[in-house]
């Protein structure tokens, strides 16, 4: 099989299938040798409610999903680490006794030396080499978190070939520090937390300001998630995030002169007017605002789905889309139309942008017999609308990441 041939088998292939397949990828890439393989799956997530109050001490309900990235690694006799790619082949090397710093010509790797900096900061040392063969299902860069599957799933891997014992919430904590270290990405936890707990048929209640946290049945009876992918570039998306941040942080900065809070998801819609009073630049009210309702609606949309009322789940999610777009403004022309073609097939109770914005994904509550339809009218639209091709697919919740 060539290259792109294989890619597309692997991509089809059911989970229970993948192990067998990648094993024999890697020693083909690699060659034989005595030391133990690990296979290690990573999922992608999508957040069902609760958008961009991560890093506001807000509540927040995403989900890993049953879509996953897959790490394969052994150790080596000498000091080499070797990164190479079913998908994009080529290899990178670095070695133990680097010092890793982000280096934009390396790409991926990035993800990887920012976990081994944030490992060899906690005293976790690497006593050989190892190499590593990645595959993945996930769409790069399409909001879905491919780039914490990267880091949670190498860093599980990694803690698993040299024996480190780092728990889950540990692992989440430490993808979160390599993006604000070494990516420069101010990103709260929610997308590393929910792929390294993530449970399958439970999507998680998270409090972002002291990390507990409740698994929630994802119950959707005849109903089904499915995920929609824009395939818009997303063209300075980070520092888009970052600006984001800081105008809650100029908003929470004002408010603490009036009240003492230590972020902003402390305050409720009643204090609405008090926060009108104080914050006179219209931009930074609006993100503030979105703060207060979304982690509202977080809480009402758990309670819906636990007295199973889809109606009302649909709804705040419409509700979370209106406000990411009038009040936050994150969603742009390409997540707008494929919302808004969703939110009107009479089949779907609710859409709305997931992760980041700018681009990505957005997920809709779609009865399930008329997914296929839906997709192909909805398709169709924001085919019409952008010129672009929206691409779909139905997903449930799936378990964090972990060894094959
Ligand atoms: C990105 C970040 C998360 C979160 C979402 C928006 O995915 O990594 O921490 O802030 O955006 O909710």
């Amino acid at each position: 099989m060539n290259q792109q041939a294989s890619v597309r088998f692997l991509t089809d292939l059911p989970e229970e299938k993948m192990k067998n397949e990648l094993l024999q990828a890697f020693t083909a890439r690699y060659g034989t040798s005595n030391e133990e393989i690990i296979c290690i799956a990573s999922p992608a997530r999508i957040n069902i409610i609760g958008e961009h109050i991560d890093y506001n001490g807000g509540k927040v309900f995403p989900a890993a999903i049953d879509r996953y990235l897959y790490v394969i690694l052994r150790k080596r006799a000498d000091s080499k680490i070797i990164y190479d790619d079913i998908r994009f082949p080529g290899a990178m090397e670095f070695s133990i006794a680097d010092t890793f710093t982000y280096r934009k010509e390396s790409q991926y790797a990035n993800y990887l030396n920012g976990m081994l900096s944030i490992l060899q900061k906690k005293g976790c040392v690497l006593n050989t080499g190892f190499e590593v063969l990645f595959f993945s299902k996930l769409p790069a860069g399409g909001g879905i978190s491919s780039s914490a599957a990267l880091e949670i799933g190498f860093g599980r891997a990694v803690a698993e070939l040299f024996g480190f014992h780092i728990d889950a919430v540990d692992l989440a904590k430490m993808g979160q520090e390599s993006e604000h270290t070494f990516m420069n990405v101010q990103c709260g936890i929610m997308d590393q937390f929910s792929v390294a707990m993530g449970k399958k048929e439970y999507a998680i209640l998270l409090d972002t300001s002291t990390l507990e946290y409740h698994y929630v049945p994802l119950v959707l009876g005849d109903y089904r998630i499915v995920v929609m992918n824009t395939n818009k570039q997303r063209l300075l998306a980070d520092s888009k995030y970052n600006e984001r941040r800081a105008e809650c942080m100029e908003g929470l900065a004002l408010l603490q002169k009036v009240k003492p809070i230590a972020n902003l998801c402390e305050l409720h819609s009643t204090d609405m007017p008090l926060v009108t009073k104080t914050i006179h630049d219209e931009r930074i009210l609006k993100r503030v605002r979105h703060c207060i309702s979304e982690n509202e609606r977080v809480q009402e949309a758990v309670a819906a789905l636990q007295a199973t009322n889809l109606v009302q789940l649909g709804s705040l999610l419409k509700a979370s889309h209106a406000s990411l777009r009038d009040d936050y403004e994150v969603t742009g022309c390409e997540l707008d139309t494929l919302a808004d073609a969703a939110n009107a097939h009479p089949c779907c109770l609710g859409a709305r942008m997931t992760g980041a914005g700018f681009g990505g994904c957005a997920i809709a509550i779609v009865q399930k017999d008329a997914v296929a339809e839906f997709t192909a009218r909805v398709g169709e639209q924001y085919s019409a609308a952008t010129g672009l091709t929206a691409s779909f697919f139905a997903c449930e919740a799936g378990d964090g990441a972990g060894r094959i």
